[in-house]
């Protein structure tokens, strides 16, 4: 196996990857992986988040060495392991990964101790161990992971939380340091995702490995992350930590994907350091447009662009004196969450959602008077019409 480079920048390097399929239908081809270019650093969690078929198990399984792209490289700990200009390609059992899959897979008619030292007794390419070197490495990751003495154990017999742990520990025990993640906890209770989650956060940090995650779950990708790369028909659409992502989202696709999002079509009518947008429900005015304003290309008088506010930093009837954009609204339904209430509300063709903590009850039909601070606006590019996305 590869010995790590000490201070190697990268764990994980993906220079131009690109993976297509013939469809199975088989019409034509698809491409899970279009071009991807992505630095892991040690130590890092990044999450993959995207839609179902976006192509994130197809770019995971490609690390693995489990799919061979088309093209482009991927190195580990500064080995190449797949680079399609120099035909090389190494198999699983040669990268310095260890594969995490749904529900963790343990095996149930195993001991935690089988379970565990699974990974060391079906090494093909490298030296066999002897049986006490077996049992030294799995009491070590045992140890690593909290669970000294359970060994003899059977997985049914362990909580939730242990079971993590324990293939955590198998995917430790044969010494890799960058641990892939398809979707191991979606088919876990919600109450128990949210305490699988705290936890594998807690010991990833402790451990130091690096984490691949793939999920569609955007609330335990913000969880997770050190970063998160938003997947898009396999394209990496935005690729920053969790509250940028949150906060100065690159596209509509990012903006709508992470959280809810209010979104309105407009126009640029005036640019100085505020930008005035008119828009079906009126103008307004956006203070240092340029913090605000996430194309690639200087905006301009006359541009179309999509308005984007969160429905948090929606004010119900904001005073007079507010320095906030505000315009008039009908309620259509309200819901309570227990912490926010959540009013669905519209202005001619346009429906918002505004969330609020204030309690007081607002009847259907109520006419109310919404205001979105001038900070708290961000400008999108235009949509361009789409044939509806996959
Ligand atoms: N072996 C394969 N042959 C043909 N198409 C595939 C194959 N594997 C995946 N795909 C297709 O590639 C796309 C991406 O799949 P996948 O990577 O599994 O997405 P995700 O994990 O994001 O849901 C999907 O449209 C899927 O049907
Ligand atoms: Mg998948």
């Amino acid at each position: 196996m590869a010995e790590p480079q000490e201070g190697a920048p990268h764990r994980v390097e993906i220079r131009g990857l690109s993976k297509s399929f013939r469809r199975r239908s088989g019409a034509g081809t698809i491409k899970p992986i279009d071009d991807i270019t992505l630095s892991i650093q040690d130590g890092e969690f990044l999450v993959l988040l995207g839609p179902s078929g976006c192509g994130k198990t197809t770019l995971l399984r490609s690390i693995a060495g489990l799919e061979r792209p088309d093209e482009g490289s991927i190195s580990i700990d500064g080995t190449t392991v797949y680079d399609s200009g120099r035909g090389i390609f190494l198999p699983p059992n040669r990268r310095p990964i260890s594969m995490i899959f749904q529900s963790y897979a343990l095996w149930p008619h195993m001991t935690i101790f089988k379970n565990v030292a699974y990974p060391l007794r079906s090494r093909k390419s490298t030296r066999r161990l002897g049986h006490a070197e077996i049992a030294a490495r799995v009491e070590q990751a045992l140890a690593k992971v909290g669970l000294v003495g359970l060994g003899d154990q059977y997985p049914g017999q362990l909580s939730g939380g242990q079971q993590q742990r324990v293939a955590l520990a198998r995917a430790l025990v044969s010494e890799a340091q960058v641990l892939l993640f398809d979707e191991p906890l979606s088919n876990v209770d919600a109450k128990v995702r949210e305490e699988l989650r705290a936890q594998l956060v807690e010991m990833q940090r402790e451990l130091g490995f690096t984490a691949i995650y793939v999920t569609h779950d955007q609330a335990e990708a913000m969880e997770l992350a050190d970063r998160i790369a938003v997947l898009n028909s396999g394209r990496i659409e935005q690729l920053d930590p969790p509250r940028r992502v949150y906060q100065r989202p690159q596209s509509r696709y990012v903006a709508e994907f992470i959280g809810s999002a209010n979104l309105v079509a407009g126009v640029v009518r005036s640019l100085d350091e505020r930008a005035v947008v008119d828009t079906a429900l009126g103008s307004f005015v956006i203070e240092d447009y340029t913090e605000h304003w996430t194309g690639d290309t200087p905006l301009g008088t006359g541009d179309s662009v999509t308005l984007m506010f969160r429905p948090e930093d929606c004010l119900v009837d904001p005073g007079p004196d507010s320095r906030s954009n505000m315009w008039d609204v009908e309620l259509v339904r309200t819901s309570f969450t227990g912490v926010q209430q959540h009013l669905l509300v519209h202005s001619g063709d346009e429906r918002l959602i505004v969330l609020t903590t204030n309690d007081a009850q607002y009847p259907e039909g109520a006419k109310l008077r919404l205001g979105v601070e001038r900070h708290k606006l961000h400008l999108l590019p235009p949509v361009p019409a789409e044939s509806g996305a996959a």
